[in-house]
């Protein structure tokens, strides 16, 4: 792990559009996306996405990763509840506790706005993230078996939650 003044976590901001859209490029992979590769001219923010729906880190002075956390649906009924929507760390800067820290970072802001349950959807193959959120104390709630049908093979869509 690195030292604390290593890395931080902030809340994104739109200037983050470029770092973040080429994270999301390169990392690309059926490991983790259910969405078609980005295109190289692709922004990452757009009327749905949002840079305070986004928490980063930075490394240095470069952003390096994020997180997407927001509300399940726009239902008042689910309002306790906050789903992270995408996690990715750059692939050189991985192995270093920055995926782990966003996740702490994503629990602490669900804490923080009052919501009591955290959940998010990972896909059955993808063991790296699997065992983040196990290691965090999120339990698998649900399974929807090949629920994805991705580069050619069926793949579990794996439901995973916590209080916080
Ligand atoms: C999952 C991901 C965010 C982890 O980021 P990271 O910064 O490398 O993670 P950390 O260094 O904080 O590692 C935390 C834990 O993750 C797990 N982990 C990370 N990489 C792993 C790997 N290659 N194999 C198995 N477990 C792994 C381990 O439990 C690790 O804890 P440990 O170091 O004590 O063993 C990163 O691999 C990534 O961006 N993957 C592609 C996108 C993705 O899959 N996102 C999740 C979508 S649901």
């Amino acid at each position: 792990m690195p030292e604390p003044d290593e890395f931080r976590i902030r809340t994104a901001r739109s200037a983050d559009d470029e770092a973040l859209a080429l994270i999301d490029r390169l990392t690309w992979s059926h490991l983790h996306a259910v969405m078609p590769r980005p295109a190289p001219d692709e922004p990452f923010f757009d009327e749905r996405h949002l840079p305070e729906d986004y928490l980063v880190a930075e490394l240095g002075d470069r952003v390096v990763g994020y997180v997407r956390l927001v509300p399940p649906t726009s239902l008042a009924a689910t309002a306790h509840v906050r789903q992270i929507q995408g996690l990715a760390v750059a692939d050189e800067a991985r192995g270093k506790g920055l995926g782990r820290a966003l996740l702490r970072a994503a629990v602490e802001e669900t804490r923080r706005v009052g919501a009591r349950r955290i959940t998010l959807r990972v896909l059955g193959h993808n063991t790296p993230a699997r065992k983040l959120y196990e290691s965090e104390g999120f339990v698998v709630e649900g399974i929807l078996p090949e629920e994805l049908l991705l580069g050619g093979e069926y793949v579990d869509d794996v439901l995973m939650g916590r209080p916080v």
